[in-house]
């Protein structure tokens, strides 16, 4: 199935999927298997997107319907890269597509209105995901993570969102600290690589 067929099959099966489930954990169970299959397909990612940025990894918009209510996102890891520790605020998946990632799993721990520090963000579990894994996140408590290649060949992960993450508003956060400061991290491309 070419990539173009498979978006449109994507967007047929999670809008179904979303037109009857509003629970995050209920949404991600049933469009898991459809990620699954997306992996499986050899012309996902153009070529000349699979080589890694220089300075940090790429975040290339695939395919994102009309309404936005979901996006998938292809992330190229150059050997070395790494995301900082991060919330979504929203449902998400992440495939492996090509190569081998480390996700680090984090827990906010809410200490009270008058805490100081107001929470910590405590590391819970480390996993390291190869071609075909997938794993995923949803506020409020599996939302944080990071994200790194330590290894020497370039990974590629797929990822789906609830809404175009390309715009949503979140946090960094300073895990030492347990610090938080707004982020929006856009697209490297403006215009979905599918339409
Ligand atoms: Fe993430």
């Amino acid at each position: 199935m070419s990539a173009n067929q498979a978006f449109h099959q994507l967007e047929a099966n999670i809008s179904g999927i979303l037109a009857s489930h509003q629970d995050y954990r209920t949404i991600i169970d049933h469009v898991r298997p459809h990620l699954q299959e997306l992996l499986t397909n050899e012309q996902l990612v153009p070529e000349d997107l699979q080589v890694p940025l220089p300075n940090k990894y790429a975040q290339y918009l695939l395919y994102r319907p009309e309404n936005e209510s979901f996006a998938v996102i292809a992330f190229v890891w150059g050997a070395g890269q790494v995301a900082p520790v991060h919330d979504h605020l929203v449902w998400g998946l992440v495939g492996v597509y090509r190569g081998s990632i480390v996700e680090k799993r984090y827990r906010r721990e809410d200490h009270g209105e008058s805490a100081e520090p107001r929470y910590t963000i405590r590391e819970v579990s480390e996993v390291t995901a190869t071609q075909g894994d997938i794993s995923f996140v949803y506020p409020p408590d599996y939302d944080i993570h990071g994200v790194a290649n330590p290894f020497n060949e370039a990974a590629i992960t797929i990822h789906i969102y609830g809404t175009d993450i390309g715009k949503q508003p979140r946090h960094i956060h300073d895990v030492a600290s347990g610090n938080a400061r707004d982020v929006i991290t856009k697209h490297d491309n403006t215009i979905p690589v599918f339409s």
